[in-house]
């Protein structure tokens, strides 16, 4: 592959920074640049390898903006280190991608992009939930190759499955799964069963008290319940949809089991990571099941898909577009910027709910989120700004 090539922004700058794709917006690098970087902007759209990566760094770099794609393990981020890096920000609110145990040990702090895009993906879970259940890709297809010209409105065409008071199944409710289950149990009436290691009772009060509106308004209740285990949601539930992280632990969370254990016709929906779901199993559900449908946004050997997977008409599949509109990318690219800005200014950390406050002009002087801020020792905004006081 041809080596890529890199466009340089305010190359005055005292401070050097990588940044190894082109990123929405002009925000972030306004933020880069009025902080005396000179940025460094890989024009490759292919997925930077490690040694391409390291040739970046090169013997002086003080800070890296990355991508979910790229593999930051031990090597690189020593090499960072070694360049003089004192921060790697993810351009991705996931870190599976990061070895962040070795950024601690090497002493370089982690940014993430958390907030901006809790929505977005929310929406983009939704979205494939009922493309799958209305079977909108195959629908489309069907109308582009002329088909529907032949046969007209037909009683049984293109059949698909009604969510409506369906049983709503919520694998990991942290932002992203809380808010798409509020979407589905508001919009569809859906009952949800939801399975985490903590209880959600933030979600539990909305619900509940979406149910006792309903009730008031003469319609029956909607009802929600934490699974005491995966197996049990994976047996109630229409719909199951993965918000969870991805770690060793939930490597490989869906294999054949899961899959046998869901009902016959359920909604299988992966917006978080691929390596959740196994997807050679994933493919021969698919196929042993017609009923069953999966809808993707993420893949378990992303970019590549399963050998037999873009065969099979009951899965849907998108290009990991869960953040993909253009406020969230350009929100994003703002908090990756912060976050470098922050660290090379030896500020504190804010590591708050409330990150949107870091999208505005008058932005706290803080890193909006550090993953290793806690194990690096670096200081919360909240304890500086009263030690100050
Ligand atoms: C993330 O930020 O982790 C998403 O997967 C990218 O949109």
């Amino acid at each position: 592959m041809a080596p890529s090539s890199w466009t340089i922004h305010n190359p005055a700058g005292s401070r050097r920074v990588v940044v190894t794709k082109e990123l929405p917006g002009e925000g972030w690098l306004r933020i880069l640049t009025d902080a005396d970087c000179r940025v460094e902007v890989s024009d490759s759209k292919a997925i930077l390898a490690p040694d391409a990566l390291a040739e970046a760094i090169g013997d002086h770099c003080d800070a890296v903006v990355g991508q979910l794609t790229e593999a930051w393990r031990a090597g690189l981020l020593e090499k960072l280190k070694a360049a003089g890096g004192r921060v790697y920000s993810n351009y991705a609110v996931g870190y599976n991608n990061v070895d962040v145990g070795a950024a601690t040990a090497f002493g370089v702090p982690v940014g993430t992009t958390p907030g901006v895009l809790t929505e977005t993906t929310a929406e983009l879970a939704l979205a494939l939930t009922f493309a799958a259940a209305r079977r909108i890709a195959e629908g489309d297809a069907f109308m582009r190759e002329g088909r529907f010209a032949h046969c007209g409105w037909l009683p049984t065409l293109f059949l698909g499955k009604l969510l409506w008071r369906k049983t709503l199944g919520v694998v990991g409710a942290g932002r992203i799964g809380a808010t798409y289950a509020r979407m589905m149990v508001e919009g569809h009436k859906m009952d949800l069963v939801y399975h985490d290691p903590d209880s959600n009772e933030a979600l539990e009060a909305y619900v509940r008290d979406y149910g006792a509106f309903l009730e008031a308004h003469g319609k029956p209740a909607v009802t929600c319940r934490r699974a005491q285990s995966l197996d049990e949601l994976l047996a109630a539930a229409d719909v199951v949809s993965v918000h969870t992280v991805l770690d060793e632990s939930t490597h490989h969370l869906f294999g054949a089991r899961q899959f046998a254990t869901m009902k016959s016709d359920a909604i299988f929906v992966n917006s978080s990571r691929g390596p959740l779901h196994d997807e050679h199993a994933l493919v021969e559900h698919c196929r042993a099941h017609p009923g069953f449908y999966a809808a993707l946004d993420v893949f378990e050997d992303e970019p590549r898909t399963q050998p037999g997977l873009s065969d099979l008409p009951n899965v849907v599949m998108v290009p990991h577009l869960g953040s993909a509109t253009g406020w969230t990318r350009r929100g994003m690219a703002v908090l990756a910027a912060r976050n470098a800005v922050a660290m090379l200014d030896g500020l504190p950390v804010w590591n708050r709910p409330d990150v949107l406050v870091f999208l505005a002009d008058d932005a706290p002087a803080a890193a909006p989120s550090i993953i290793n801020a806690d194990d690096l020792g670096l200081p919360l905004y909240q304890d500086a700004t009263e030690e100050r006081s």
